[in-house]
């Protein structure tokens, strides 16, 4: 994990990130059980009882940490207690309400994602349909069973002098996009792709910041919602890559924080 000189404490009054302004903020999960039973008070009973459920004790602390960043960004917006929000579920695939993306009425869009040893929670404007995801690097060999159902042609060979990072970057990116439409994987990846190929120079150690990129979602079914869509890569912790998607031009001021919990 990187080393990270401070953590910021959630505040107590956060404003709703205005148009084009998103507030990422993420924990390593490695915590200590005080603070892992800190952060349950903040779930309301049904998250507590799934994140409890969970048999691999990192899916627990993923959950459990990913569910409480989330709920205490939301109270210090809206000035609910933590656990009282009432977070409803719509797919966008399917119009199901029992999953899909996670939303808080009248509030900002949000997104979570727990991935590797990282939860993170990206907040936006209500009408940005934000999404974040978090991936540990992956090894090569992980490709072999998704490369078909992920990767254009193009995307696999500029990205073959990097097979870890680097398709793990482009693959965050894909997956940050997918959940900003609401359809998540019922959209498939390859129809996902991005106006330049930043992956290129993309090195095993640190992502490049190019900033903001032009999505390109092909027409298919499910269609996605009209753009402009835009993404852009995080970076947050060694040996992970994330990014985050909104909907919007790619223009943005993306500021990230390591919460104190
Ligand atoms: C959403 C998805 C892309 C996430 O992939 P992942 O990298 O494994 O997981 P992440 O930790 O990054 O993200 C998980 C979070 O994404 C959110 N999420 C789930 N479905 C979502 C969707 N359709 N759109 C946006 N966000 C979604 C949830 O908050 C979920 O966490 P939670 O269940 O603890 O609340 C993928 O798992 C998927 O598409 N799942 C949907 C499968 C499904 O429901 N199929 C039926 C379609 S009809």
């Amino acid at each position: 994990m990187k080393v990270h000189p401070s953590a910021d404490p959630i505040p107590s009054r956060l404003a709703v990130p205005g148009p084009g302004e998103l507030e990422v903020w993420w924990t390593p999960i490695d915590l200590g059980e005080e603070v892992l039973s800190r952060a349950a008070t903040a779930l309301d009973p049904i998250s507590l009882a799934k994140a409890e459920r969970m048999r691999r004790d990192a899916d627990r602390r993923r959950s459990l940490l990913a569910h409480a960043l989330l709920r205490q960004l939301l109270s210090a917006v809206t000035g609910t207690p933590p656990a009282e929000l009432v977070l409803e579920r719509r797919c966008a695939g399917c119009g199901a309400t029992d999953h899909g993306r996670p939303y808080l009425s009248g509030g900002p869009s949000f997104g979570i994602s727990h991935g590797g040893d990282v939860a993170a929670v990206v907040l936006g404007a209500p009408d940005a349909s934000v999404a974040v995801d978090v991936e540990a690097v992956q090894l090569p060999e992980r490709w072999d069973a998704v490369r078909r159902h992920a990767f254009s042609a193009d995307e696999w060979d500029a990205t073959a002098h990097d097979p870890g990072a680097g398709r793990t970057q482009l693959w965050a990116r894909k997956e940050a996009v997918v959940k900003a439409t609401g359809h998540g994987l019922s959209i498939e990846l390859t129809r996902i792709a991005f106006a330049h190929a930043a992956w290129a120079t993309s090195t095993e150690h640190e992502p490049v910041d190019h900033g903001p990129l032009v999505v390109d979602i092909a027409p298919g079914e499910p269609a996605a919602p009209a753009g402009p869509w835009a993404a852009a890569d995080l970076d947050l912790a060694d040996d992970h890559r994330a990014a985050v998607a909104w909907h919007g031009e790619p223009v943005a001021t993306i500021t990230t924080h390591l919460a104190a919990l």
